[in-house]
């Protein structure tokens, strides 16, 4: 898959995820396959300091490249500012989200805000395009609501996009005022395909395992894939993904004992980059995931979350992963 000048060997990555894909994350989608992977994203104003982009969210070490950066905001001028600061760092590639469904985001008139306002949405493409050299995508989701206006502005503000040379589509086929709920609608993701077929898009949504992933692909048309809260305490997924879509069989499930090793991993890469009790708070996040593929989730979900220090974290991976 083509993101401009980065060319993908698989046709799927790894989504921003706000609050998960920190460098911990992102490395264990990469150690597990993910070509392409992202950061949560980032507020414009905050990316002009410098001191933002060596926070553990978003600094970017040698062996996570290609990295993409998700920049947030609503003044295109701003946005463009932040876009070159950002291009100018160790990212590969810049994403802007018009997607974002938070209320603490849409009422500041940013993320999917912008999808109510695509006057606003193309400037800031416009603006932004001529300032970075590298691959540009944009996020968006299938439109503000279901009215009939809200689809016309998702696609006018599609068309321009192409107009104004992004180098990519990522679509989420949800609203934005659905949030996360109902299923995913690829059947809009598609239409974006058949109508800009020389512009890469990417579909988003509901994408759990690695037939999701060969299932979009073939059924929708769409040139890659965006693996999200799938990749949540799941990095085999990638693993699977790639066996599947290189015409391998699917590799067995991980056993136990690889799970716990690499919670274990997990919580280490962690425990180097945040204090000891944040990391503890945070890698409970994580724990809630990992645990879906225990025999005893519950219990095991119950002792993980609980666990109050860092070594109580590391012994209850031990005594339920049977390491
Ligand atoms: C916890 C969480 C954080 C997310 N953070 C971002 C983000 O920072 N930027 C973004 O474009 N999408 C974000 N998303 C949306 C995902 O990238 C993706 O488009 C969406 O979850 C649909 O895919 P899925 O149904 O396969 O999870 C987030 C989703 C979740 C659940």
């Amino acid at each position: 898959m083509k993101l401009g000048t980065i060319t993908l060997d698989v046709p799927f990555f790894q989504a921003a995820l706000s609050g998960y894909s920190d460098q911990a994350m992102r490395l264990l989608a990469m150690e597990h396959g993910a070509p392409l992977v992202f950061s949560g994203l980032m507020l414009d104003k905050s990316v002009l300091y410098p001191a933002v982009l060596r926070e553990p969210l978003y600094a970017v070490s040698d062996r996570e490249h290609p990295i993409g950066g998700q920049l947030l905001g609503s003044d295109p001028d701003t946005m463009a500012k932040a876009a070159k600061m950002l291009s100018e760092s160790d990212y590969d590639l810049i994403d802007l989200n018009f997607a974002c469904p938070a209320p603490k985001v849409t009422q500041k008139q940013r993320g999917g805000f912008l999808l109510t306002d695509p006057k606003r949405a193309i400037e800031i493409i416009r603006r932004v395009r001529p300032a970075v050299r590298c691959p540009l995508l944009v996020k968006l989701r299938i439109g503000y609501d279901r009215s009939e206006e809200s689809l016309e502005n998702f696609w006018r503000i599609c068309e321009q996009a192409v107009v104004e040379g992004v180098d990519g589509l990522v679509i989420h086929g949800r609203t934005v005022d659905q949030k996360y709920r109902s299923r995913a609608d690829w059947s809009v993701i598609s239409r974006v395909k058949s109508a800009f077929p020389r512009t890469t898009v990417v579909g988003s949504g509901d994408v759990f395992s690695a037939e999701d992933v060969v299932e979009r692909l073939t059924e929708y048309d769409v040139d890659g894939v965006l693996i999200a809260r799938g990749a949540i305490g799941n990095p085999w997924l990638f693993r699977e993904a790639r066996a599947l879509i290189t015409g391998r069989a699917k590799p067995p499930p991980p056993s136990l004992t690889e799970q716990g090793r690499l919670m274990m991993r997990h919580f280490d890469l962690i425990l180097k980059q945040y204090p000891t009790t944040k990391a503890t708070f945070f890698f409970r996040k994580f724990c809630v995931y990992y645990c879906r593929r225990h025999p005893q989730r519950k219990k095991a979900q119950m002792a993980l979350i609980t666990a109050a220090n860092v070594e109580d974290v590391r012994s209850a991976i031990e005594h339920w992963y049977n390491l």
